[in-house]
């Protein structure tokens, strides 16, 4: 265990922005973590649980205390002829994950390929990309309550998955800290190629397998994506809406174009980048803080803008958005004030 006061979490988020912890602990095993509660330190305190800190934008200073578990190991749990279970520690790399998966021959996380953040928080934040999404592979949740400093076993099914979301987002925020996550994998692929432009990229590699799809996802997201490490963002800042049919029929009378996807009981998800393309803020710079070019759900940090600068920013866009098209867009990424 390591403890920091006035700690710059600037390395610690993907936008990195500036932003300072009152104090910093990070954790290298579940024993240090329930060490650490039964101190009864957190009393008291804001607290903030960091994976790697790919969805969160840092407002002002953390005047709490930020617990960052940065617990590693990948391991091969129970294998049938079927199925591989493997457990992978919270501070794990969701894509050196992937890639492990992947290699083996291990099928259902390949369309998640390049999403940047931990294992831990995968299962937090349900983690979706190109038809998949991480819920459907998550065998079992094991975290620390902070209440009781016991260890936990969560079961998909009592975990609240919706899209980009989980009760430990919701109901339980602050409640647990995630330790591992155990994913049921399988050794016979069943491909996801239905999203828009996905089968036509793998094909363009040759044959479909695992590694093609991988290699695929990975062009898709460059093309589209910028990369954290060169420019600071946290993939879509902004959830897609998820609408009624009646609300569909209406708007798509004034906006023929507007791209949606059918979720099955009368809803149906709009995409929110075409919507702020169309009030015109793709590639919009204000600031040190702009839309990306390429894709106007992502917001970017051009270099040295402040946390607020970037909500200042994502604010404009929400107003624009409800102001041309009467829908309230919901942030994607976690806003720390
Ligand atoms: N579009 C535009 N302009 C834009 C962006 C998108 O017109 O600037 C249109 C596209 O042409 C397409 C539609 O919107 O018709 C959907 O675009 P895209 O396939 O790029 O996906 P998205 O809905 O914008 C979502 C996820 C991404 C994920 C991709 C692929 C959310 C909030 N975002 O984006 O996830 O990679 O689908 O599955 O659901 C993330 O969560 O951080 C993330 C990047």
């Amino acid at each position: 265990m390591e403890t920091r006061t006035v700690f710059s979490l600037s390395a610690y988020n993907t936008f990195h922005v500036e932003a300072a912890a009152d104090r910093y602990v990070r954790f290298g095993s579940a024993e240090e973590i329930i060490d650490f509660l039964g101190r009864n330190e957190l009393d008291g305190h804001r607290r903030l649980v960091l994976g790697a800190g790919s969805n969160l934008l840092f407002v002002d200073d953390f005047d709490g205390i930020v617990l960052h578990p940065l617990l590693k190991g990948i391991d091969v749990i129970e294998a049938d002829r079927r199925h591989i279970w493997i457990r992978a520690l919270a501070g794990e790399n969701w894509d050196d994950l992937v890639a492990y998966a992947v290699s083996n021959g291990w099928a259902g996380i390949e369309n998640l390929s390049l999403i940047p953040g931990s294992v831990g928080a995968s299962a937090v934040q349900n983690i979706g990309a190109y038809g998949t999404e991480v819920k459907g592979v998550i065998d079992r949740v094991e975290a620390i309550s902070i209440e009781s400093r016991k260890k936990v076993t969560l079961l998909p099914g009592a975990c609240g998955f919706g899209y980009r979301t989980s009760h430990f987002k919701g109901r339980w925020a602050g409640a647990f800290i995630v330790t591992a996550v155990v994913f049921k994998l399988d050794r016979q692929p069943a491909f996801v190629l239905d999203y828009p432009g996905v089968k036509a990229a793998v094909q363009d590699l040759g044959s479909i397998n695992l590694q093609t799809i991988r290699q695929a996802i990975i062009s898709i997201r460059q093309e589209k994506l910028p990369d954290p490490a060169q420019v600071g963002n946290a993939g879509s800042f902004f959830k897609n809406p998820v609408i009624e049919g009646n609300t569909l029929t209406r708007l798509c009378q004034r906006f023929p174009a507007l791209p949606h996807y059918p979720q099955g009981s009368d809803q149906f998800k709009l995409a929110a980048g075409w919507m702020i393309e169309q009030c015109g803020w793709k590639g919009k710079r204000v600031g040190k803080a702009a839309v990306h070019h390429q894709q106007a759900l992502v917001l970017v940090n051009l270099g040295g803008a402040t946390g607020r600068e970037i909500l200042e920013l994502s604010e404009q866009v929400s107003e624009a958005v409800h102001e041309r098209f009467g829908i309230e867009l919901e942030r994607e990424v976690l806003v720390v004030p």
